[in-house]
């Protein structure tokens, strides 16, 4: 136990250190989720309370909170926005639980694991609904837009997503196709919402955006990394649903890829294996190719470029962070 609480606690520790400049906005951004996330209807109040307890690593909120202090001043839109992006990504956590068949979810059983699918269906569409409520508040087609097109986009990357299902000769240029439209949409939404908000010009908001999207794919590939090798204890969520749900990720695609068709073959038995000791089955496999070393070398490319946009940025402490949020994404553990 004492193990699991340390291991909880590293990674939030280095993020917190790094969301400083914003602390405060981030601490108005909880008190809103907190009014926001309640119901009187008391089972609905229970499932809202569930999904949001012990947080996650709150990073939409903290990149529209960045985005716009690093381009101006915040104002009391930037703090609804991060408030609804964040339900957004609870929402869809929600759903991807079900999909998954996942059991643990920011260290908590899953809504699907404690409750069941359909509470965890009607909870995300809750939570869904709550976000759309917020960013109408605002009154601004503008943010209306921008939220309504990234949701859609997200919903199109996960149906693409079961739709390639076991297809391990996925085209590299699909799977990207398919993170960023799953999630580095949405944290591009989430910079180009915060730019705009302080007041930055086109030019400015479109490289933020960049940057939002290059971070995302980074962040996915890290992801599915951490599906293969990670330790649920540290990442808090079910591992190896990737291979549970036969995802074609970067390092599967890249051992297929290099593999001679007797080795495809073996991997493919042990990825149709049932039971879960795919994970352990493939570690060999993995090992013994480079297909790690790429998706990693691929992840460590897209944090460069990422980093490269803020050259459209004037230099200081908040530019700074988001260049090391966008390396904390590749080496997180969780
Ligand atoms: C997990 O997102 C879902 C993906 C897009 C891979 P996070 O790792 O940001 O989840 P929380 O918010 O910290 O729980
Ligand atoms: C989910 O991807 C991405 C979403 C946009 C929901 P994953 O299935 O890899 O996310 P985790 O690993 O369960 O958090
Ligand atoms: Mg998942
Ligand atoms: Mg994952």
């Amino acid at each position: 136990m004492k193990q699991l609480v340390e291991q909880r606690a590293e990674a939030p520790e280095a993020l917190r250190r790094l969301y400083a400049p914003v602390r405060d906005e981030l601490d108005n951004v909880e008190e809103i989720l907190r009014d926001e996330l309640r119901s009187d209807h008391p089972f609905v109040d229970r499932l809202v309370k569930h999904g949001f307890r012990l947080g996650g690593k709150r990073l939409r909120p903290a990149l529209v909170l960045f985005s716009g202090k690093a381009c101006g001043t915040l104002k009391p839109e930037h703090l609804k926005l991060a408030a609804a992006v964040e339900m957004i990504h609870t929402a869809t956590l929600v759903h991807d639980d079900v999909l998954d068949e996942a059991t643990l979810r920011r260290h908590l059983d899953t809504v699907n694991a404690r409750w069941d699918n359909e509470a965890s269906v009607l909870l995300g569409d809750y939570l869904f609904a709550r976000a759309v409520r917020i960013v109408s508040s605002l009154d601004d087609p503008f943010a209306s837009r921008a939220i309504g097109e990234t949701a859609q986009t997200m919903c199109e990357g996960e149906l693409r997503q079961v739709a390639r299902r076991g297809d391990y000769d996925l085209a590299e240029e699909d799977y990207f196709d398919i993170i960023a439209s799953k999630t580095a949409v949405l944290t591009a939404c989430c910079c180009r919402l915060g730019s705009h908000y302080a007041g930055a010009g086109q030019d400015v908001c479109e490289a933020m955006a960049r940057f939002g999207h290059h971070l995302g794919i980074a962040f996915q590939i890290a992801d599915d990394l951490l599906d293969l090798l990670g330790d649920e204890a540290t990442a808090g969520k079910s591992l190896g649903t990737d291979l549970l749900k036969q995802k074609a990720t970067l390092p599967l695609i890249r051992l297929f890829s290099q593999a001679s068709e007797r080795d495809r073959a073996e991997v493919l038995a042990i990825l149709s294996r049932s039971g879960n000791h795919r994970r352990d089955a493939l570690r060999p496999w993995l090992e013994g190719s480079d297909a790690i070393d790429y998706a990693r070398r691929k992840a460590w490319w897209y944090a460069q470029r990422a980093g490269e946009q803020l050259d459209a940025l004037p230099p200081g402490e908040v530019c700074d962070v988001l260049r090391q949020l966008s390396e904390f994404v590749v080496t997180r553990r969780q």
